[in-house]
């Protein structure tokens, strides 16, 4: 049954009115970082909260940055209606408390918490709202006391339901400041709100949130993952197919996922990850070790999806090496194109030595420019510079060339792969030095180069769609950063040159998909 009142907050959400009453333009709201939850999200995320965790006399919901009140909305929702049907009869009373910074929705949401209350209410449960407008974080900080402010409250929070704001926090901010204040770094607001949800739940409180997908790897969300791993454990996550599919309307590029956690350190076998419709979702059951690696110290999420999604962890996860371990480093190009503006060069002149970006790679190598010094003989490539001149200010972020395996660092929306590797073999740029953009990684042995072999074997395996999917179990983003082809695991030395002197065309998907299952006995996908 769906109580009328909090229906019509969430069909509020829905609607392009309400979007467009605020007296925001889309552009003002994404920088603010103001992305509405679309009612089924609301209702899944507020459907996951244990129904045994409602019935107690007492609950305290935290949303903060509530926006219009969506999300409290849906919870309401869903207790009204277990509260009609018997199914809460220990609950007496609910605090709601919504945090909202920006003064023009404040009307809107107080309207909508008090058609909340008047629904609860109506089903005997008492209400106190608890409105505040203003930074969540300075609020949360203050109620945690970092040090700062002389006092602790005990957490109490029950449950906490969020769409934080994303944004990224200014290194000298107060924000991060007070964030510093309670041990916690990250440079981003949504991680930042659900760490402080965190440490204000109870022990056994549930918390569910929509964020991007960012956090489950790389540096910049490590001490975030280690604290989430270390105080929760996970329940459920979900993955939208299409990076558009959560807040289509609003046109947010961020891949996005679903969570829900329960705050305490016990372990838990498995968690449930879903993909597809959240009306019918694919899901599959993961145990938590396969999750997060209990030694892993950069604490990846590891989020499999798909019916091979098993097969595939398992078989990386068992591979013989980490690359420090084969004595192969890896790097960002040095060479960022912006600050050297005045050195680059659309054609390859005396004084100039190639510049490599990432368009370079082509099945499986680098394209050299063309002799005649026109470019690199495609249309695309004649928007960037193809060389860089040497000198004073150049030389130190040039490299001798060597038989180096190059990796994207990004990949565009439209390419099918995340991992695009490529051999340079050192020849084709006439043993000199070469310039590498930094949007790309390159594998090395202390700056020079691997053996044929073992370069065509590295670059065949990071090409393989085995690797691509399980990097994109635990990267959710476009971007693959030097920290996560460290983390990756890696077939030994000699199993690496047997996969690079075998017979095989580069350009070919399938004949480096079969070489890896008949050589190593990796999942096929044919
Ligand atoms: C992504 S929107 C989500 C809104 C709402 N929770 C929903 O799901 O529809 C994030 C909200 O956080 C608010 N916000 C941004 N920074 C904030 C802060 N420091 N403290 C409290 N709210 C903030 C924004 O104004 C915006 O309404």
């Amino acid at each position: 049954m769906i109580a009328p009142a909090t229906a019509q907050v969430l069909a509020m959400a829905d609607s392009e009115g309400w979007r467009t009453c605020v007296e925001k333009t889309r552009e003002e709201r994404s920088e603010a970082g103001q992305f509405f939850t679309p009612s089924p999200i609301a209702r899944c995320l507020a459907g996951w909260f244990h129904e045994k965790g409602l019935n107690r006399p007492s609950l305290h919901l935290l949303d903060p940055g509530a926006g219009g009140g969506a999300l409290t909305a849906a919870v309401v929702d869903r207790v009204t209606a277990l509260r009609v049907s018997g199914k809460l009869p220990l609950l007496e009373e609910i605090t709601l408390e919504a945090w909202e910074l920006d003064p023009a929705f404040i009307p809107a949401l107080r309207n909508n918490l008090s058609a909340c209350a008047a629904a609860l209410e109506k089903v005997g449960v008492r209400v106190k709202i608890d409105l505040r407008q203003g930074s969540y974080i300075e609020g949360a900080v203050r109620a945690l006391d970092g040090g700062l402010f002389g006092g602790t409250e005990a957490p109490s929070v029950t449950h906490a339901i969020l769409n934080p704001p994303y944004r990224k926090i200014a290194t000298r901010s107060r924000e991060r400041q007070l964030l510093n204040s309670l041990g916690m770094e990250t440079s981003n607001l949504y991680a930042a709100f659900v760490w402080l949800a965190l440490r204000q739940l109870e022990d056994g409180g549930e918390l569910s949130a929509i964020v991007p997908r960012s956090f489950c790897n790389g540096p910049y969300f490590r001490d975030f993952r280690r604290d989430l791993v270390a105080r929760s454990i996970f329940h459920r996550i979900h993955v939208f197919d299409s990076r558009t599919e959560a807040f289509g309307r609003d046109e947010v590029l961020q891949e996005n996922i679903l969570f829900h956690l329960t705050r305490q350190s016990r372990k838990r076998p498995m968690i449930t990850v879903s993909t597809g419709s959240l009306e019918c979702p694919v899901e599959v059951r993961i145990p938590a070790d396969r999750f997060v690696c209990p030694d892993d110290p950069e604490k990846v999420i590891h989020i499999a999806t798909g019916s091979d999604a098993n097969e595939v962890r398992d078989f990386i996860q068992t591979l013989p090496c980490r690359i420090e371990e084969l004595g192969i480093e890896v790097s960002t190009g040095p060479v960022v194109d912006f600050r050297l503006k005045s050195s680059l060069s659309p054609r390859l002149g005396k004084q100039d030595v190639p510049l490599l970006y990432p368009h370079t790679i082509k099945a499986g190598r680098v394209i050299p420019p063309l002799p005649d010094a026109s470019g690199y003989g495609d249309a695309r490539v004649g928007k960037k510079p193809v060389a860089i001149t040497v000198n004073d200010e150049t030389r130190r972020w040039l490299i001798p060339a060597a038989r180096f395996v190059l990796i994207k660092r990004f990949s565009s929306k439209e390419e099918k792969r995340r991992l695009v590797a490529g051999v340079l073999d050192p020849r084709d740029f006439a043993d000199g030095l070469i310039g590498i953009e930094n949007h790309l990684n390159f594998f090395h042995r202390k700056r020079a180069g691997l053996s044929v072999a073992l370069a065509k074997g590295l670059c065949r395996f990071l090409n393989s769609s085995v690797a691509d999917r399980y990097f994109r179990q635990f990267n959710g983003h476009t971007q693959v950063n030097a920290t996560d082809l460290r983390a990756f695991r890696y077939p030994d030395a000699a199993s690496l040159e047997h996969l690079g002197k075998t017979k095989l065309d580069d350009a070919d998907q399938t004949a480096i998909d079969l070489a890896m299952s008949e050589l190593f006995g990796a999942p096929s996908f044919a």
